[in-house]
This record gives C-alpha cells, structure tokens and sequence, in this order.
C-alpha cells in the first residue's frame, strides 16, 4: 500500500469537494439507525465516519478498515479530533486487507455496510464483496458508490492511475446478484470523476 501511503498527504486535500455530495447521497441511501453497527471498508482517511458516527449515535459504532497504514493514520487523527462529541458513536478503526476480512475481525456481523470507492480499487473485486457480504447480517442494507466508465478517455485513465483503480468495473452488479430491493442511481457527475458516478444499494436477503 506504498502508493495509498504517500497519496495519504494530499487525499483529503485533493478529493473533498469532488465526493463531498455523493458521501452525503450514500449516507442518506444507507440511513443506518442509532444502535447500529456499520462497517465502512475502505474507510481510507475516514471521510465518511464523521456522518456515519453521527447517523448511528453513542450506542452505536463504526468500524473503519483499511489497507493502508498511512491512510488509517490520517483516519485515526480525524477519529481522535471527533472523540469528544457525545453524539457520536465510537469509530474503531482497524488495520486490514479485504480479501482477509471475516466477520470475527468486525465483531461479529454488522448492521450496515458501507463501501465508498472501494470496489473499483480492490484487486479481487468478486472476493471482495464475497467477503464484505458475509459480514452484513440478514435484513442489513448495503450501499456501494463507485465510478464507471465503459470506456476511459483521458480523465479516466489518469484516474485509474492516480487511484489504482479500474473503473471499467461493472461494480454495483455484485450487489445486484445477490441483495433485494437494490436500485443503482447514477449521481451528478464531473469530468474529474474520469466516469460516471453511481450509487447502489440492497438489502441482503433475511
Ligand atoms: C479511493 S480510496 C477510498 C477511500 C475512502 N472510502 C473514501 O471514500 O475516500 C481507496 C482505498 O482503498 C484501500 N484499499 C485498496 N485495496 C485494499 C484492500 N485490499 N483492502 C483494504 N483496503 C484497500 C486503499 O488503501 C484506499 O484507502
């Protein structure tokens, strides 16, 4: 995870405002309840734990995981600056790869699964998900933001680059398989996106 380690230093910086509607768009699609647990992989430098921890309140929790130590870094100070707000649910964050993930490393299965920009980035994105889906409990709800580009123009291409991504992924379609009540909605998008972007969401089967 070099690569994830130096973007680290500027990710925040450079990628804020651009996802800054599509993070709210998936928390009010995941609408996780207060009590919940919600799993957010890859949780990066934890852009989306602030809402998530909001959404869920003291008596629920977030668990963050990522593959990078430096982005978790980033995560960790941003959890460490949000730690005193009693409205918020405790954000555990812990150091791992997907494609190890089992439901002992979340605590058992958790409530809401929350995959922001990470099925594109993932190198087996079918075990991925495989693996991601065994930790939502039956009756959870699952959302999935990504982009999509059937074909990569320039942007495209830098940002599988800049992300070591591939965007050509039909991503949301792993959701699809297997939830119920799943509706992909594409999101206002800009050119710097490099595709199209999508929001997913299901509910996997009781
Ligand atoms: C584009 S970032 C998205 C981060 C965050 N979800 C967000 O919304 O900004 C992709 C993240 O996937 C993480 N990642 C890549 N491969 C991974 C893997 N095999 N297991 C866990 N995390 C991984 C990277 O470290 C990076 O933090």
């Amino acid at each position: 995870m070099a690569w994830y380690d130096f973007f680290a230093n500027f990710y925040d910086r450079s990628l804020d405002g651009l996802y800054r509607d599509a993070r709210a768009a998936a928390l009010q699609a995941l609408a996780p309840a207060p009590g919940q647990r919600v799993l957010d992989l890859p949780t990066g430098t934890g852009p989306s734990t602030e809402g998530l921890a909001r959404a869920v309140g003291p008596t629920g929790r977030v668990i963050g995981v990522d593959l990078s130590r430096g982005m978790l870094r980033r995560a960790t100070a941003r959890a460490t600056r949000l730690r005193d707000d009693p409205a918020l649910a405790p954000i555990e964050l812990l150091h791992g790869d997907v494609h190890a993930l089992t439901p002992e490393l979340t605590g058992g299965p958790v409530d809401a699964l929350h995959v922001f920009l990470g099925m594109s980035t993932f190198p087996r994105p079918d075990d991925a998900f495989e693996r991601l889906w065994a930790t939502l409990r039956p009756g959870g709800r699952c959302v999935v933001v990504d982009v999509f580009a059937a074909k990569l123009g320039f942007q495209g291409r830098m940002v599988n680059l800049v992300a070591r991504a591939d965007i050509r992924r039909r991503s949301w379609e792993l959701l699809e398989r297997v939830a119920t009540d799943f509706t992909r909605t594409d999101l206002p998008s800009r050119r710097q996106h490099g595709g199209t972007l999508f929001l997913a969401v299901g509910v996997k089967p009781g």
